[in-house]
């Protein structure tokens, strides 16, 4: 248990952290990985370069600092974040290190005004929020190990078959090595690949949503190549998966993760929308809901830059022509001539949803910043309350407001 006036140095040093924060985490990734180069094979480095870990680190950390003295108020993000950590195989023993690398990046950030005292409640502090992850996780090891077909860390999968679903997404459908079972997964949930990429001096860590309905004997992942684009570079992994993986080889993944998925015991109507690639988790929502029939009515709004880059269009027609619960609305940001049978041009709004979808229904969306911040308003403004209101970013946690 941490004293009273650890607790009061550390609530008190929480704003000073809040305006120093993102430089803080910025300083203690550059010289933790300096120092311990082997991490780099577990953070994303492209997310690194882009800051965006940084800041959802610095995020979290101010959640549990300024809840220190009562960490069952932040407990349902340590849950979310202890999702994606299970999913990289994140240890205990790693946290000794952050945390050590946390505390330089402090001091040399805050100079003379971390004194001692400040830095020793910090330490204290972080030990203490640490404790309450690795709890958490240690709980989700043993879930995953423990459900059938389960394992812990990473498994080796074959490349079973490799399908182009548009110009830009491919799909992977993967076997277990060992012919063992495949664990189960709740629709819309992900898993990391780990990455070997020829020339590069580590691994890299991804998540792909599984895209097809659970209970089929293989995983399927469809992943689009991200090309480089407005000064980024390709995508490092997609690439690679995209270019140099082929039927027969072999891959490594962790057990299916995360809290993005369908609420199968609701009633309502549901309604996916989604935006490019984020499809691929509502996929399996939508491939689950039709394989058990549950009486709800399923709108699919899907968005996409043209045709050409439109996956699973005939598989969703399909989907529709065979299930009349099922409703496919498609949207075109920029038809091409030679696009046909899309429902809207342009982009998405509360007056279209309004038309188109009931209100009293669940809502599950993924896709880009631009298009998950245009549904998350048009949804606010309608007033679908917070518990109907499920997504997933890509990448790490932004903020929609
Ligand atoms: C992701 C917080 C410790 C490795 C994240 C995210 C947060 C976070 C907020 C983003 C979650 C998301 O994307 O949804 C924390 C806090 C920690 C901690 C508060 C300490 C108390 C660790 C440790 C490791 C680790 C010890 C392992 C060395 C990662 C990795 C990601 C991640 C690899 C994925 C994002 C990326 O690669 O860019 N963490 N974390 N974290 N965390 Fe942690």
């Amino acid at each position: 248990r941490l004293s009273e006036e650890t607790i009061k140095i550390v609530k008190s040093t929480v704003p000073v952290l809040a305006e120093h924060g993102e430089a803080i985490t910025k300083c203690f990734y550059q010289r933790m990985f300096a120092d311990q180069p082997e991490l780099k094979n577990i953070f994303n480095q492209t997310n690194q370069k882009a800051g965006r870990q940084p800041k959802a680190l610095a995020n979290a950390v101010y959640a549990a600092a300024q809840h220190i003295d009562d960490l069952s108020v932040i407990m349902p993000t340590v849950i979310q974040i202890s999702e994606k950590h299970r999913s990289l195989n994140v240890k205990p023993e790693h946290y000794p290190l952050v945390g050590e690398y946390l505390l330089l990046a402090i001091k040399e950030v805050l100079g003379d005004a971390a004194t001692d005292d400040i830095i020793e409640a910090w330490g204290e502090a972080y030990g203490v929020i640490a404790d309450a992850f690795i709890a958490v996780e240690q709980q989700k090891y043993h879930e995953a190990f423990a459900q059938k077909g389960g394992w812990n860390g990473y498994r080796e999968f074959r490349i079973v078959k490799k399908v182009k679903e548009s110009d830009v997404i491919t799909s992977f459908y993967l076997e277990p090595v060992d012919g063992g079972e495949l664990a189960d997964y709740k629709p819309g949930q992900y898993i990391t690949i780990k990455a070997e990429v020829p020339g590069e001096d580590h691994t890299h860590l991804r998540q792909y949503s599984l895209s097809d309905s659970p209970g089929k004997g293989y995983y399927r992942i469809s992943v689009k190549r991200e090309d480089e684009y407005g000064g980024n570079p390709a995508g490092i992994v997609s690439s690679f998966l995209h270019n140099q993986i082929e039927t027969g080889d072999i891959v490594s993944i962790s057990a299916p993760a995360g809290d993005f998925y369908l609420n199968t015991e609701s009633e309502n109507p549901v309604v996916l929308l989604s935006g490019g690639v984020g499809l691929t988790p509502l996929m399996s929502m939508l491939k689950t809901s039709t394989t058990k029939q549950t009486g709800r009515d399923i709108h699919f709004i899907d968005a996409a830059r043209n045709g050409s880059v439109h996956a699973f269009k005939e598989d969703m027609s399909q989907v529709s022509a065979d299930h009349p619960f099922v409703k496919t609305h498609t949207i075109y940001e920029s038809p091409s001539e030679q696009d046909r049978g899309y429902d809207k041009k342009g982009y998405i709004d509360l007056e279209w949803l309004q038309e188109h979808v009931p209100q009293h229904a669940d809502f599950y969306y993924c896709g880009p910043e631009g298009f998950m911040k245009a549904v998350h308003h048009s949804l606010k403004e309608w007033g679908i309350p917070e518990e109907r209101r499920n997504y997933e970013f890509f990448g790490p946690e932004g903020s929609l407001d």
